[in-house]
């Protein structure tokens, strides 16, 4: 481009905004959702998908309009992000692209499928959510918790959950579940779960800190037991939360 196309420019530099702030995090993205949004947390293995689709039954049969979504993925542009991130032979996939691909996955997710539903109020049940990008990359990988949180007011549009159930386990236990549940169903899924203990160990504890943080959202529940007994202690997490508003 030469100097003259450049002069001829509809729009001046002065008048481009450079300075407007990045949203900031507002719990369900503000006032105007009608919804709740409820994500599970917790290591690899912790028993989120179960309680999920345990919880969402429940709601269901007390007349609640549920949504479920699962990250990454959860659109169709998602779900081919997801096998990027997930397929073990992806060995060489570095931690800032790991990082944002995470958050390309989710910015299309809250975009496409999770505001419009908090905007009907529904209820929507998330498997996983920004709080694994914190723990996975954020601490486990190192690159930082100010950095993800920096990516997370661009992608999710200021979005965090009302509550948080984060299944607490301890992480020789969730490996074991993660590994018979792969070996049983056949999932290929495993990059993540693959990882050296090391890193696994640092999640957890990321998880804990996070707990410690913010003990209104972010709920502890202790995912040892039979499944039934531990949907109780969701559920007397959750209908509090739900009927309170
Ligand atoms: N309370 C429980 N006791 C024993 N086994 C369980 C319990 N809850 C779930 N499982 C089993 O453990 C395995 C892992 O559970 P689940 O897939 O729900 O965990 P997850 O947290 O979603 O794992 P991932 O992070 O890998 O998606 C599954 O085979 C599941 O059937
Ligand atoms: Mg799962």
């Amino acid at each position: 481009m030469s100097t003259t196309e450049v002069d001829v420019l509809p729009v001046r530099l002065e008048e481009l905004d450079f300075v407007t702030p990045l949203a900031e995090p507002r719990k369900n993205g503000g006032e105007r959702r009608r919804g709740v949004f409820i994500t599970f947390e917790g290591i690899d293995g912790s028993g989120k998908t179960t309680q999920l689709k345990m919880l969402a039954k429940k709601l269901r049969t007390h007349g609640h309009d549920v949504i479920e979504t699962a990250e990454p993925g959860g659109t169709a542009i998602g779900v081919q992000i997801r096998s990027i991130l997930l397929d073990s032979k992806n060995r060489e996939l570095c931690s800032a692209t790991e990082l944002l691909l995470m958050f390309a996955a989710r910015a299309q997710n809250v975009e496409e499928s999770i505001l419009p539903a908090l905007d009907m109020g529904r209820i929507v049940l998330s498997d996983r959510f920004t709080d694994s990008t914190v723990v996975y990359q954020g601490v486990g990988r190192g690159l930082g918790i100010e950095p993800v949180m920096t990516i997370s007011r661009i992608a999710c549009q200021g979005l965090t959950p009302d509550l948080t159930i984060c299944m607490n386990i301890d992480v020789n236990t969730g490996l074991a579940r993660a590994l018979t549940r792969d070996m049983d169903k056949g999932v290929t899924e495993t990059r993540m779960e693959e990882q050296a203990l090391e890193f696994h160990q640092k999640v957890h504890a990321g998880y804990l800190e996070l707990a410690k943080r913010e003990p209104e959202r972010v709920r502890l529940v202790d995912g040892v037991g039979e499944p039934e007994e531990i949907a109780g202690r969701v559920w007397d997490i959750v209908s509090r939360v739900v009927t309170s508003r």
